[in-house]
């Protein structure tokens, strides 16, 4: 990584959206702010996260800088172009893969896709036939970038779709959850990917709501929360902002009455679910001292009759830096319901 001069400036973006409501009685107008005020710089040659809970505002943020959402305020420097009054230069200095699978036409083949949107670059015939060998090669999809995209497998339009963000070869690249459905496999494989990318030089935005997955690729994160960014750095920065022994995890079966006596401990700040499968229930509990509090834990899960599975102090992760800031976790929905018809730009 050779961090230099911000190659994006964001300046005050905010987007609203406004909808209509629908239900019995009068209709009325919802406002959602999908970003405040979010200002921030990406450097050149970074591997720049954002991560959030699902409505964070990810999207969002990414549909601004690619010219496909008009900020309703503030603006941006993309490449040295102006997201607003430049918007072409913009686009011919970005790739990207929002979406996923559905940027994509079904009937074409995988070969005939990348052939079209490298056209819609103006990219000659000659190059373009020359930058696809050379992406099917990398990304290896000889075995089915003949096949039309109907055929293929979840993972392989996911796949595609991250060729077809590469086609033009630009020197910034905004990847929207790229992995959301790839399987274990192939989703290292694009990090892999995305990391050579990065070393050749190029400057790649992450969307993720896997911290694991950030804090493995990304250089700096930013965590993003209801339109707002509430950290920004280095992950192990970040994650060095919560002292070490003040994270325990509980894993079993646990009563919300268990749940609520934890909280009132004296020494533990926050405990939230961070799983819930089965009647199993994964409680992330951050504290001042973990040796200290968990005799007191342990004595209340058994008064409270809870079947313990596993009980440890923990390593510090990024999950817990939003957890310290929110009090949630990040695997809870903070999306604003809005039917999509009724959603306005
Ligand atoms: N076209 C739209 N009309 C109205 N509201 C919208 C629209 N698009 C997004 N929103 C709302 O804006 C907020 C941010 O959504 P966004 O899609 O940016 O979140 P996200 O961080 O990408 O979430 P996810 O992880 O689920 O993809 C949410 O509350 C969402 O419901
Ligand atoms: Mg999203």
């Amino acid at each position: 990584m050779t961090m230099s001069e911000p190659i994006i400036a964001i300046e005050n973006i905010s987007k609203t959206f406004t909808s209509k409501e629908r239900g019995k009685g009068r209709k009325r107008k919802k406002k959602v702010e999908a970003l405040k005020d979010v200002s921030l710089e990406i450097f050149d040659g970074e591997v720049f996260g954002l991560l959030g809970p699902n409505g964070a505002g990810k999207t969002t943020l990414i549909k601004c800088l690619t010219t496909l959402l008009l900020p309703t305020s503030g603006t941006a420097w993309i490449n040295g172009f102006n997201l607003q009054k430049e918007e072409n230069k913009v686009r011919a200095s970005i790739g990207c893969m929002l979406m996923g699978e559905r940027g994509l036409y079904w009937k074409l083949t995988g070969r005939e896709n990348l052939d079209y949107f490298g056209a819609l670059y103006y990219i000659p015939k000659n190059v373009r036939r020359e930058r696809i060998d050379y992406l099917v090669d990398l990304l290896e999809l000889s075995d089915f970038v003949d096949r039309t995209v109907e055929t293929y497998s979840s993972g392989q339009k996911m796949i595609l779709a991250f060729a077809k963000s590469l086609i033009n070869d630009a020197p910034i690249l905004f990847l929207d959850e790229p992995t959301v459905t790839m399987d274990v496999h192939a989703a290292r494989n694009l990090r892999s990917i995305v990391r050579s990318l990065n070393k050749e030089g190029h400057t790649i935005i992450y969307t993720t709501h896997l911290m694991a997955e950030a804090d493995e690729l990304c250089d700096r994160v930013a965590i993003i929360d209801r339109g707002e960014i509430i950290a920004l750095g280095p992950p192990s920065e970040l994650k060095s902002s919560i002292p070490q022994e003040s994270v325990v995890d509980v894993e079993g079966v646990i009563p919300e009455s268990a749940r609520n006596r934890i909280v009132e401990i004296p020494g533990i700040r926050t405990a939230v679910v961070k799983d819930e499968t089965n009647g199993k229930t994964m409680l992330g509990i951050i504290c001042d001292n973990s040796r200290r509090v968990l005799p007191k834990i342990i004595d209340v899960l058994v008064e409270e009759d809870a079947i313990i599975e596993y009980i440890s102090p923990q390593e510090v992760t990024l999950e817990d830096v939003f957890i310290a800031k929110t009090g949630r976790s990040l695997s809870i929905d903070t999306r604003e319901i809005v039917t999509p018809k009724d959603a306005g730009k």
